[in-house]
């Protein structure tokens, strides 16, 4: 497989919240994320030495903003550019004080038109000094992003024809599975049908299994709807816990993942759809799993 250029992590989630203090409470004290700084409108939060890992915006609407992605090099965002510009889509660079206010090195945008998912792109984004300590969770990174889209079909041929994205595994026409190629994760982007566009859920991997059950009890005790789990995905071998965010969007811890190797990495598998696809413990999700939040689309600039 030739590819044109490589991913190296999926970097952030940025989110829009209508409460931004309430938010911020809630990812840091419940979650476990390290609040870095907190300007008008905007807080950057992290689980790792990046400047910030998620970035929750004030907005009427909540959902996701955009969805970025840090590429290998500097040879690769560039090669990413050309191709995405290629292919007809319209990729756009940050003008040069965006990119320092997002502590970033340069760094463009480009949309997916069938979902509406903005994406971003990077090589650099600056190294904090003070290691991320952890508190009531041990997050390892931010996993995955998972959309739902009305244009499922055209969604996942783009996600993997142009965008590179690997098919680790798919439930036909309903659910895709993806990996930001070389990146060995099983996933880092996942895409459902779903009669319109808006976002799934966002993930954080911890690294212990007692982060899930410990996470269980927390928010329980808090009053958070845990609305799928504890239970373990078939097609990642996750065990995961979801939950809601202030504003009704599904957050999800999970531990341990299948990984595929660069070379030599098995085919995708076509899996059926089956209770026990999403969780081999027999759990069932709650009517609100994966269902707040929008995807926003405005023009970027
Ligand atoms: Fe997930």
């Amino acid at each position: 497989m030739s590819l044109p250029f490589r991913y190296e992590k999926l970097g952030y989630a940025a989110l829009n919240v209508s409460d931004l203090d309430r938010s911020i409470r809630f990812y840091q004290e419940l979650m476990g994320l390290d609040l870095v700084s907190r300007e008008e409108g905007v807080a950057y939060l992290r689980c790792s030495r990046d400047h910030h890992n998620l970035v929750l915006y004030a907005a009427k609407t909540p959902g996701i903003k955009r969805a970025a992605y840090k590429m290998a090099s500097k040879a690769d965002l560039d090669l990413a550019f050309e191709h995405y510009k290629t292919s007809g889509l319209e990729p756009r660079w940050l003008a040069a004080d965006a990119c320092r206010a997002l502590k970033q090195g340069p760094t463009f945008r480009v949309r997916e038109p069938s979902s509406g998912l903005l994406l971003e792109f990077y090589d650099r984004m600056t190294h904090l000094a003070l290691p991320y300590e952890h508190t009531v969770t041990k997050i390892a990174r931010i996993g995955h992003i998972v959309i739902a889209t009305k244009n499922y079909a055209a969604a996942i041929e783009r996600l993997t024809s142009v965008f590179n994205f690997a098919l680790s595994d798919f439930v036909e026409d309903k659910f895709s599975w993806m990996r930001c190629y070389p990146n060995p994760l099983h996933h880092s982007l996942a895409v459902g049908y779903s009669e319109r566009n808006h976002l799934h859920h966002i993930n954080f991997m911890v690294t212990d299994v007692d982060d899930i059950g410990k996470a269980l009890n927390r928010m329980r005790k808090a009053g958070v709807e845990v609305v799928f789990g504890p239970g373990r995905h078939l097609p990642s071998t996750s065990i995961f816990l979801y939950f809601l965010d202030p504003d009704g969007m599904t957050m999800e811890f999970s531990f341990g993942m299948e990984e595929i190797p660069e070379q030599g990495g098995r085919l995708p598998r076509m899996l059926e759809m089956h209770p026990n696809t999403m969780d081999i413990w027999g759990s069932m999700p709650a009517e609100r799993f994966g269902r707040g939040g929008e995807i926003e689309v405005v023009d970027h600039e």
